[in-house]
């Protein structure tokens, strides 16, 4: 077996984001603020066949991790049948699910089951008024239920929060305290300008920075930890009684540099990076009856040439705004986050 290859900046590519599907029923509103979405069509979603072939292909060329997103990806039928295909491949260090726990209390056991290993639920706000505002939906109590059954079947679980000024940047404390509840490590992302963020204004991002000074002022002094992985976004932080947070500063602090991810869209498009403007058809390849050594072959040689920084250049874009309008985004769905995955 040839060596993993590495990019132009000399990044292996260790991780692959799969999202299983572009639905959602949210509608959160720092990943899908419009009225209406335009769906990719049904027939061209990958099987389950299809996307087990190509996480064993990726596999081959260096992926230990992968994790299933969406849209929401419980919303994919039988769902606990792909994990127990791609936990059956018996190549993975690691087999996680992002979801927005809508429908995890009836799924918990049968992922578990079925050899998920790992679970990050969203969880923006405590408040079920700010939840049907922030997503357009009133059952907050769904994901309460949702986290409170993960929490006994999957240890270190995480959960997410998207902060945004004005809308749930108080509840900082209250969530690191509702997660230590469950043993749970919460991570503070900060609001993004992605595609699908059409309502994005630097003036909505809490800065990281602004994040540990809210957290020191509510607990005291807070220590960096140190030794993690490397190219994982969340920079991990210890409180003084031990309890564990995340942030994730890719608006205002990139981790480019050591970034080792990649994504496959739910109609097998591959993407080098969260802003990437063009990926590569990989179910046009599948079903055109391409090899498993031709696809290998394909995966190398686009990942050898990557030089994408995507978050590095929207830093530096001048007068910083969303990345896409409305037009763009029903120009090509794939630019949006919840077709990309989250
Ligand atoms: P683990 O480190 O495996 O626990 O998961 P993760 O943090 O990679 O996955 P998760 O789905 O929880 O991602 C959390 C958030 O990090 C996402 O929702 C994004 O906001 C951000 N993020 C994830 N992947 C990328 C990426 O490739 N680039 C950037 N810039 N941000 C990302
Ligand atoms: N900024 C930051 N994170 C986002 N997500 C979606 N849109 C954004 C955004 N604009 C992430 C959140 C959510 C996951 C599904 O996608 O982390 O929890
Ligand atoms: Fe990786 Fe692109 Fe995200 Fe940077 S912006 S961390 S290169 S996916």
């Amino acid at each position: 077996m040839s060596a993993p290859p590495l990019d132009r900046h000399g990044r292996p590519l260790g991780s692959l984001r799969i999202s299983v599907t572009d639905r959602c029923n949210l509608r959160c509103r720092y990943c899908m603020p419009e009225e209406s979405y335009q769906w990719l069509p049904r027939p061209s979603l990958l099987t389950f066949e299809e996307i087990t072939r190509l996480a064993a292909i990726f596999a081959r060329v260096g992926v230990r991790r992968i994790r299933l997103t969406g849209g929401e990806p419980l919303l994919r039928r039988d769902l606990a049948q792909l994990i127990a295909m791609l936990a059956g491949l018996g190549v993975l260090d690691d087999l996680a699910l992002t979801t927005n726990g809508m429908l995890l209390a009836g799924a918990a056991q049968s992922l578990r089951a079925a050899g998920l290993g790992r679970v990050t639920i969203s969880l923006d706000t405590l408040r079920p008024d700010r939840f049907t505002a922030l997503t357009r939906s009133a059952r907050h109590a769904d994901v309460l239920a949702g986290i409170a059954a993960a929490a006994p079947l999957f240890p270190r679980l995480k959960l997410n929060t998207v902060v945004m000024r004005g809308v749930n940047d108080d509840e900082l404390t209250d969530l690191v305290e509702f997660a230590r509840g469950y043993g749970a490590e919460v991570r503070f992302i900060e609001y993004m300008d992605v595609g699908g963020a059409t309502d994005w204004s630097s003036d909505a991002v809490v800065s990281r920075q602004e994040i540990l000074k809210t957290l020191e002022r509510s607990f005291g002094g807070i220590e960096p930890i140190a030794g993690d992985n490397p190219s994982a976004p969340a920079e991990r932080f210890r409180l003084p009684d031990g309890t564990t947070v995340g942030i994730i500063a890719s608006t205002t602090t990139p981790f480019c540099g050591r970034c080792d991810r990649a994504r496959l869209t739910a109609d097998g498009v591959w993407y080098l990076c969260l802003y990437g403007e063009t990926g590569t058809d990989l179910r046009e390849l599948l079903r055109r009856g391409e090899s498993d050594a031709g696809l290998e072959e394909t995966i190398r040689r686009v990942w050898s040439a990557r030089t994408d920084r995507g978050a590095e250049a929207r830093l530096a874009a001048p007068g910083r705004g969303a990345l896409y309008q409305i037009g763009a985004l029903q120009a090509d769905p794939h630019r949006e986050m919840h077709t990309r995955g989250g």
